[in-house]
């Protein structure tokens, strides 16, 4: 059955994965805060990530630098410049829109668009199937209709800018019946001004970073003078990123305030097709590694006319999600794009001397570049499932065990004959090295529910057994299976479970 995206977000909310920000004071529109389960899932893909891309390899080091940096960084990068999105303003209802984003309804200007088709091109960028993309679009506009109180049948739709083309007057916006009250598009920049020091002047402007990466590349020349670092090497960031965006939209997927990973990887142009591919298939494998199954997860090469025009190969990995398939991660070849922009600004010599080779050049860089929010709720779509058990349905997490928040739960069966006593020293023994939970509230079924929807892999129930022989119920949360195994013994079990050790077949 199809996850619908409103479940899943409702389940976030109610086990305490994601909750809007500001809520008691009614929101803020693109910005999200993690709860106690959210925030330990995060972090572990955090950790996950930082463990398998930096300390686990030779060739990488990491990074943390500032958020606010020196503007000129952002002039250098082309951000002042070019970092913006085509927009659309209704003169009559105030409301603003991303021109590329914006499905208006076949049926409200009939003249402009007889057949309310996307064009073939507009479909390919959405990846994916032309007739998965096509059922992308006509949910999203099945969607903005209901969204807008507009009929939705026929759910005919088009892209607005194929519309603008042919008759802008014509149009009609989604939060209006008048037409012609759409402007022509319109830059907007994406980066969030600030003022540093207490003077407001333009000489004071600083932005809040849109990418962690410019602060690798102006920091390449401090790794490469203190680190001992030889080509080819990677710098590795994990931190927030700010970006007005117009319209965020699909729960956490597009947000104002976000947390990216990205690497930039040096290497001597000749190498850099190699490392290329070499990224792109092992950023891949990263998220199949972790559980994402790969038919929902696709690796999509941007052809020629969607590069960047300083990047010979680009590919995103994607996910499809509820709401269509979408960006998780880019990997870029990016030549010496970057390099030289800092060499050009900043007036430093950022080249690299090969003591072997006894050249000196400026090296090309492969940039994969993720986000943690959106990895998060691919993991979080990726485990929700409901099945039967007992007779009941249930809601379950499946995360991989390293991602999972919460690894394993002790319970008592009861609240008497010393079993809350002996669960709790089991906790408190796990604990040292694992976040594990304690439950003694209700009956034991609704225990195991409750840790199912919090995506527990484990259960460890003390029962009336325990106390005659010293064995404990292990259950599996998947499959629900359960065995004995001594309570001496419990800390080794969890660890070989966490570690990939296979569950016991039925007893
Ligand atoms: N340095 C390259 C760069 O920033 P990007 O494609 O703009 O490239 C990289 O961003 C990743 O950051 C995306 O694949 C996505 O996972 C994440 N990301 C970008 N904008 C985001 C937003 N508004 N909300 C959440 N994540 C975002």
């Amino acid at each position: 059955m199809a996850l619908e995206m409103d479940k899943l977000v409702s389940l976030c909310k109610r086990r305490g994965f994601v909750f809007p920000s500001s809520e008691v004071y009614g929101g803020i529109n693109g910005f999200w805060d993690y709860g106690p389960l959210g925030v330990e899932l995060k972090r572990n893909i955090k950790d996950a990530w930082w463990r398998d891309n930096v300390q686990s390899r030779d060739d990488m080091v990491g990074l943390d630098c500032s958020i606010i940096m020196n503007p000129r960084i952002w002039e250098a990068s082309g951000h002042v410049g070019g970092f913006s999105d085509p927009m659309v303003d209704c003169r009559a209802t105030k409301e603003r829109y991303r021109a590329d984003q914006m499905y208006v309804f076949a049926y409200l200007f009939p003249a402009t668009n007889a057949k309310g088709e996307p064009t073939e091109a507009w479909l390919a960028g959405l990846g994916g199937s032309p007739e998965e993309a096509a059922e992308g679009v006509e949910k999203r506009a099945v969607k903005l209709a209901r969204k807008f109180g507009k009929p939705t049948d026929p759910p005919e739709v088009t892209p607005y800018l194929q519309i603008a083309a042919e008759d802008r007057i014509k149009v009609v916006g989604p939060a209006t019946d008048e037409s012609g009250t759409l402007t022509e598009p319109r830059s907007f920049n994406l980066m969030f001004k600030t003022y540093v020091g207490a003077l407001e002047s333009e000489s004071n402007v600083a932005y809040l970073r849109p990418e962690t990466a410019q602060g690798i590349f102006a920091n390449f020349k401090n790794v490469v003078d203190t680190a001992r670092v030889k080509l080819p090497f990677g710098i590795a960031q994990i931190g927030k990123s700010f970006r007005n965006e117009i319209n965020p939209r699909n729960f956490t997927f597009r947000s104002r305030e976000f947390e990216q990973m990205e690497i930039e990887f040096f290497c001597r142009p000749e190498e850099a097709k190699d490392w290329y591919k070499y990224w792109r298939d092992a950023r891949f494998a990263w998220y199949t590694g972790l559980g994402l199954r790969s038919d929902r997860l696709r690796l999509r090469d941007h052809d020629a006319e969607e590069l960047a025009f300083y990047s010979t190969a680009t590919a995103d990995i994607e996910y499809a999600f509820p709401f269509g398939v979408s960006e998780l991660e880019g990997v870029a070849h990016r030549g010496d794009y970057d390099l030289t922009q800092h060499m050009k600004f900043s007036g430093k010599d950022l080249s690299y001397f090969d003591e072997e080779k006894k050249e000196r050049f400026t090296p090309h860089v492969v940039e994969p570049s993720a986000g943690a929010d959106r990895a998060t709720l691919a993991f979080l779509c990726e485990a929700f499932a409901e099945d039967e058990v007992g007779g009941e349905v249930r809601t379950v997490l499946r995360f991989h065990p390293r991602l999972a928040p919460v690894k394993a739960a002790v319970f008592p069966l009861v609240k008497r004959d010393g079993m809350p006593e002996k669960a709790q020293a089991i906790h408190r023994e796990l604990k040292r090295n694992h976040n594990v939970a304690y439950d003694e509230k209700g009956a034991v079924g609704r225990r195991y529910r409750r840790q199912d929807e919090a995506g527990t892999p484990f259960c460890i129930t003390v029962d009336s057994q325990t106390m005659t022989d010293d064995t404990v119920t292990f259950r599996d949360r998947d499959s629900c299976r359960q065995w004995r195994v001594p309570a001496a013994g419990a800390a080794a079990a969890l660890r070989d479970l966490l570690e990939g050790g296979a569950v016991p077949a039925a007893e």
